[in-house]
């Protein structure tokens, strides 16, 4: 199959559609890592380490099976950040 300017256009298009879809839901619908003692360590490590890797590393201490668990059908992903945005005052 012979590819053209149109056809990648269209990828082009079609990709950015999906992706604000996606950020526009995501920044809407999902709760934000409160700013409060229990999530501390997580923006101090943010601030220090200014990696999202670094900071998710702590979540499972406290969200687990066992201590706050995360609600049922909750994605299965496990970087935090790109879902539960930090508050943007403690940046
Ligand atoms: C020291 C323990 C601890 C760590 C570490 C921790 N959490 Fe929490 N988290 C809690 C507790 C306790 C609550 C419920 C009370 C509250 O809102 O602080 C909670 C609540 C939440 C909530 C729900 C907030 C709401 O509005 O209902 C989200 C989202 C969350 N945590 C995400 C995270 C993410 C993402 C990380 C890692 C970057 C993380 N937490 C690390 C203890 C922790
Ligand atoms: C793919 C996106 C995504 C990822 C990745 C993700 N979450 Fe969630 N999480 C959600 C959605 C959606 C909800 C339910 C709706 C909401 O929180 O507003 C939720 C709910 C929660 C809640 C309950 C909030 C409440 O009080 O209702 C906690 C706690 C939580 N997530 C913690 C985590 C932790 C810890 C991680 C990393 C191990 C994580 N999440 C990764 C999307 C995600």
């Amino acid at each position: 199959m012979k590819i053209d300017a149109k056809d990648l256009l269209f990828v082009a298009l079609a990709g950015l559609v999906l992706a604000g879809v996606f950020f526009v839901s995501g920044e809407e619908t999902t709760k934000r890592v409160p700013y409060d003692a229990a999530h501390r360590t997580t923006y101090d490590v943010l601030k220090k380490s200014g990696s999202r890797q670094e900071a998710e590393r702590g979540c499972g201490t406290c969200h687990n099976e066992t201590a706050n668990p995360l609600p049922a059908g909750h994605p299965p992903e496990n970087r935090c950040l790109f879902c539960h945005k930090i508050e943007r005052a403690a940046r």
